[in-house]
């Protein structure tokens, strides 16, 4: 388990995430330009490690970056209740505009988490960019903050996608690209 072997197709190929977050990476800055203040990118562990070093490369404002870690899937496939902060912030975001960083949207439960919790903390606004979103399979709508904006890279099917940041039992993260995994991998 682990290899490329286990891929049934490749979804999004390098090349086609590339250009998908070079257009994210210029919306976002042209939105920024007008905001004003700080900008803070927080990306969320560990998923969104690749798609938060890409992203940030390609934009030349001053903003700072940091890290949060949400736990709710342990190593399956299915959501298990409310997520939790395990790891928090390092950097203060009272009065910043912050930028979410996501490699999937599935029922929303975490992002909304940590939405909310982000506007606690006095952010003066909360964006989200997510390299897939999976509306089919939302629970739970995303309510933004203050100016904040949803940038979605690729609408995906409902299929158990790795690959990119995404993993199957903490495998599969490191692949360039995003793939279907086959069935037979989590249904043994
Ligand atoms: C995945 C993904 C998102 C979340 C999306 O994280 O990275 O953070 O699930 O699912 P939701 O919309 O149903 O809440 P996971 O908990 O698997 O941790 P990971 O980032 O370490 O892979």
């Amino acid at each position: 388990m682990g290899s490329e072997s286990d891929i049934e197709r490749i979804l999004y190929t390098e090349s086609d995430i590339s250009k998908r977050v070079s257009d994210l990476a210029a919306e976002i800055s042209a939105d920024l330009s007008s905001s004003g203040g700080s900008l803070v990118f927080v990306g969320v562990a560990t998923g969104a490690f690749l798609l938060i070093a890409d992203l940030v490369r390609r934009i030349s404002a001053p903003i700072t970056i940091d890290f949060i870690r949400v736990e709710s899937y342990g190593s399956g496939t299915e959501s298990c209740g409310e997520p939790r902060i395990s790891c928090d912030l390092k950097l203060d975001v009272t009065g910043k505009h912050v930028v979410l960083v996501e490699d999937i949207v599935d029922t929303g439960r975490t992002l909304s988490r940590l939405i909310s919790y982000l506007e606690k903390k006095g952010a003066s606004s909360v964006s989200v960019c997510s390299l897939l979103d999976k509306p089919s399979r939302r629970k739970v709508e995303v309510k933004l903050v203050g100016s904040g904006k949803l940038y979605i890279g690729f609408e995906c099917p409902d299929y158990f996608v790795v690959g990119y940041g995404m993993d199957y039992a903490e495998l599969y993260r490191n692949l360039p690209y995003v793939g279907i995994l086959k069935p037979e991998i989590y249904t043994k």
